[in-house]
């Protein structure tokens, strides 16, 4: 059954702005919603300033399309409380008038998932809400079971909706796409033929108006354990058994448990040069904006394939992107063999879309030498629904299946973990360069990294 309507708490904050205005919008638009929405949050405002936050943040994301808008701002609703008085949540079951089964969208710090839940709970008798958090799920392995064991006093597992927006991102679900509808990529896609394995997430910003909350997140728990490892599995998962619901995830989860937890001396961690003066972050921080990390699956499929994924802020250029090399053929037929790349599979994620095989063709002329080529396989602008969207408009559906689970997050969190002590400071790197040196050490003959291009398309 369909959410008969949506309360999101952090209503008045950054990713209310950013992401959900612009997400609700578009339900409204391409997708019929017509339930009310609530927005909930400390700030003393009233409705109308509501109102006007969701133009502002409407308008700052492009031409306002009237007709959504208004049919957008009728639904609207705002209730103004702390999350800690018990007459918050009397005023929102009030504003919730016969609604049966909301949606609880919790863009809160974790601090105060617990508050709000329980909050929730008190004032949900009769009703069959669910609930949608956002990242960070704790700050480490034990800290996420902590909150799931909050969560799981006032909620049912199905109802509980973890986002990560990476599973939100049509070249995301293509990579899973691509390798399940097409049977030739099953056979070769093993430690047999491919070789390595890159995965970078670069960004040419800085933590611009985030300071404070990246400082206490870092890199590493910021995407890595989340957005990067979500691709990795997407990558080297195993089909799924069946069409049953969960089957996605259930294989994802196992892919997870078999990546072995990274090793120190696998991880390089680096901080980009000015980051310390940004508002909000301390001025002897130690928190890392780079990482580079080298992983294992042990797995028979993936053992001895290393997997490579750099993520990292204040970088050349803004872009995600893939690459999955296959290994040289056994025997050097053509002198010029080992100079030569022996093909790949390119997947942009971020800010375009392009899905590329990569392959040695023959270069006219007398001699055996070659080039490499791509051959697109497919290649978009961003003209697609944006990721959040996409997910909440699943949640409100009550389809989990691109969303974290809990055995997910927690392996999720086992993987990354040894990385999480802050050994040895962050290494220092130049503002718009691709991070530390150290990260080409350690990707060594496997490298060099791929560095992605600056998008191609106009958005
Ligand atoms: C978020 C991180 O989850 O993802 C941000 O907290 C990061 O630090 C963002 O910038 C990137 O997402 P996208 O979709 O803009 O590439």
């Amino acid at each position: 059954p369909v959410s008969d309507a949506i309360v999101f708490f952090g209503a008045t904050g950054d990713l209310a702005k950013k992401q959900i205005f612009p997400s609700l919008l578009g339900l409204v638009r391409d997708e019929g919603l017509d339930a009310p929405i609530i927005g909930v949050a400390k700030a003393g405002w009233t409705l109308d300033q509501f109102k006007a936050r969701a133009k502002e943040s409407l308008l700052s994301h492009g031409a306002l399309d009237a007709k959504a808008f208004a049919k957008l701002t009728s639904l609207l609703r705002y209730v103004d409380g702390d999350y800690n008085d018990p007459s918050t949540y009397v005023r929102l079951r009030h504003e919730l008038r016969e609604a049966k089964r909301p949606l609880h969208y919790l863009a809160i710090p974790p601090s105060l998932f617990a508050t709000v839940a329980e909050g929730l709970a008190k004032q949900s008798a009769g009703m069959d809400p669910r609930l949608v958090i956002e990242k960070p799920f704790g700050r480490s392995r034990e800290s996420a079971r902590q909150l799931d064991r909050i969560l799981d006093r006032f909620f049912p597992e199905e109802n509980i909706f973890r986002i990560d927006h990476y599973l939100g991102k049509e070249p995301v679900q293509n990579i899973l796409y691509i390798r399940f509808a097409n049977s030739m990529f099953e056979p070769i896609w093993n430690r047999v033929h491919i070789g390595s394995i890159q995965i970078t997430m670069a960004e040419s910003f800085g933590v611009q108006e985030r300071g404070k909350f990246y400082d206490e997140t870092g890199a590493i728990r910021d995407v890595l354990q989340n957005h990067m490892l979500q691709v990795l599995a997407n990558l080297t998962m195993d089909p799924p058994t069946g069409a049953e619901y969960d089957a996605i995830r259930d294989q994802k989860a196992d892919l997870l448990k078999a990546v072995r937890p990274l090793d120190a001396a696998n991880v390089i961690r680096g901080q980009y040069v000015g980051y310390q003066s940004a508002p909000g972050v301390k001025s002897d921080s130690t928190v890392e904006t780079f990482v580079a990390a080298k992983l294992f699956i042990d797995s028979w499929r993936w053992a001895g394939v290393p997997i490579y994924i750099r993520a990292g802020k204040g970088l050349s250029v803004t872009a995600a992107e893939v690459m999955v090399y296959f290994r040289k053929p056994p025997r050097e037929a053509f002198a010029e063999i080992d100079a030569a790349g022996s093909g790949h599979m390119r997947i942009r994620i971020s800010p375009d879309v392009s899905i590329a095989q990569g392959l040695r063709v023959k270069r006219p002329g007398e001699t055996m030498k070659g080039e490499d080529v791509e051959l697109v396989l497919t290649e978009q602008a961003t003209a697609f629904k944006p990721p959040y969207q996409r997910l909440l408009g699943d949640a409100m559906l009550g389809v989990g299946e691109l969303f974290g689970r809990r055995d997910i997050v927690d392996a999720q969190w086992r993987i990354v973990e040894p990385a999480l002590d802050e050994i040895a400071p962050p290494i220092p790197y130049a503002l718009g360069s691709w991070g530390p040196d150290e990260a080409n050490q350690l990707i060594g003959p496997d490298g060099p990294w791929r560095n992605p291009l600056p998008p191609v398309l106009g958005p």
